[in-house]
């Protein structure tokens, strides 16, 4: 199958039935309240429908009723299920039919016609969903933020209105920083005062062609940007992708800050955009700045949830006279705008034709090959990284730091998780 159509989605391709093995997250706790109205949500080209019953359980059904057909939408939230208001069956959140009013009691076949549920549960302020084959799920996944309570989380949704991987890819970009925003980044380092943060922003801000690695790993694929530093030492910028559609930024020095982006197929040309922030060392206006978007009122269409208030239809609230006038390389406000600027503005699905990958793009090409591989390996019976061990995404730490001059990154890297934790031994780079 040729790279354009690897990244396809539905239940009968080869990515779709990868994804599959996973826990999906498909929306925030926060969007459905206990007997309140059920969701719309369409996850990896499905068209599902999302509900709490009056006990706070979720569930997540296939949005047609299987009497008839009618979409469960329209249904009646009640205490112990959802109600199709067609003819009266009721399902319960695990699909099971609890009620057929309409039919004669010896035609009743309650056992014989459940709603097509998947199994759902409510973890870290996310709906996770797991589509997959197994009558027994896989573990979820618990590395980066996720190990941490929902309380202790920031979390930001955002629709992106192109592929998943495209999107996943913004993420993974390693030349674009110092571009894209670098407005944002002078400004941080206007305020910075004198901390060690300054002097990493300043080595950050003086290269603009850094020397890329990208590796193989567990987990899926790293990378380190390697920039000049203080005599004797290399400024290294280290981010990740794991499988199957997360990315790990560098959002600040290495150890000290935590967090994991999430790009989750809503369909081919849709992807809902999590980010998870671990709040302990950092709640102040950084965090939000890197992760919470102004979005649009959610409406109950398919498409309708996490609509970012900058979005292509109002060229993402671009100033050209800003940009004109110097005051911002974009004439985009903040960082999420930008980014999703660059990489929707590139279609729908964008077209490998056009490309002309250079060194700076390493990182996106060894993460295609992966995961393309990976998706092969699927097809003819092996399991795809994580699925029933995610402990080991635990190795994916994602920061900034100075090292000496002459260490290679992966042993850079490994001195820095030794430093921060014991796992440093755990960190194996095929
Ligand atoms: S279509 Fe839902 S009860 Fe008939
Ligand atoms: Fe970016």
């Amino acid at each position: 199958m040729d790279r354009v159509e690897m990244r396809r989605v539905g239940s009968d391709t080869p990515m779709g039935r990868m994804m599959r093995e996973y826990w999906i997250p498909a929306a925030l706790s926060s969007e459905m309240v206990a007997g309140g109205a059920p969701v719309r949500l369409l996850v990896m080209g499905e068209k599902l429908i999302v509900f709490r019953d009056g006990m706070g359980q979720v569930g997540v059904v296939d949005h047609r009723c299987p009497h008839r057909g009618a979409s469960l939408f329209f249904g009646r939230n009640e205490k112990d299920g959802l109600r199709c208001v067609y003819h009266g069956w009721k399902f319960d959140v695990e699909g099971k039919c609890l009620d057929q009013p309409n039919v004669v009691e010896r035609d009743k076949t309650l056992d014989k016609s459940p709603a097509r549920a998947y199994r759902a549960t409510d973890r870290n302020g996310l709906i996770w969903v797991y589509m997959g084959p197994r009558a027994v799920p896989p573990p979820l996944p618990d590395f980066g933020p996720l190990e941490f309570p929902g309380d202790q989380l920031i979390v930001a949704a955002s629709q992106a209105r192109c592929n998943w991987l495209q999107a996943l890819e913004g993420a993974i970009d390693n030349s674009h920083t110092g571009f894209l925003h670098r407005t944002e980044l002078e400004n941080r380092l206007k305020r910075g005062g004198s901390g060690p943060d300054t002097e990493l922003l300043r080595y950050f801000l003086a290269c603009q062609n850094p020397e890329l690695e990208a590796l193989d790993a567990e987990w899926g694929t790293m990378y380190g940007n390697r920039r000049p530093a203080r005599p004797g030492t290399a400024y290294w910028r280290v981010g990740h992708f794991v499988f199957p559609f997360w990315s790990i930024p560098t959002p600040g020095p290495f150890g000290r800050d935590r967090q994991v982006l999430g790009w989750i197929p809503m369909d081919d040309t849709h992807t809902f955009h999590i980010s998870l922030r671990w709040a302990g060392n950092d709640r102040g206006p950084r965090a939000q700045e890197s992760a919470i978007i102004e979005t649009l009122p959610n409406t109950t269409d398919w498409y309708g949830r996490w609509i970012p208030a900058a979005n292509a239809e109002n060229d993402y609230q671009m100033d050209r006279e800003a940009q004109l006038r110097g005051d911002s390389y974009t004439g985009i406000q903040r960082i999420p705008n930008q980014d999703r600027m660059a990489y929707e503005s590139m279609g729908e699905m964008s077209d490998y034709d056009v490309e002309h990958l250079k060194s700076s793009d390493l990182m996106i090409s060894r993460t295609r090959r992966r995961l393309f591989a990976a998706a092969e390996a699927h097809e003819r019976g092996t399991m795809p990284p994580a699925v029933d061990n995610p402990s080991i995404c635990n190795g994916a730490r994602g920061g900034d730091y100075l090292a000496a001059e002459n260490l290679k990154f992966i042993d850079s890297y490994r001195e820095q998780m030794r430093e921060i934790d014991k796992a440093g031994a755990a960190v194996e780079v095929k």
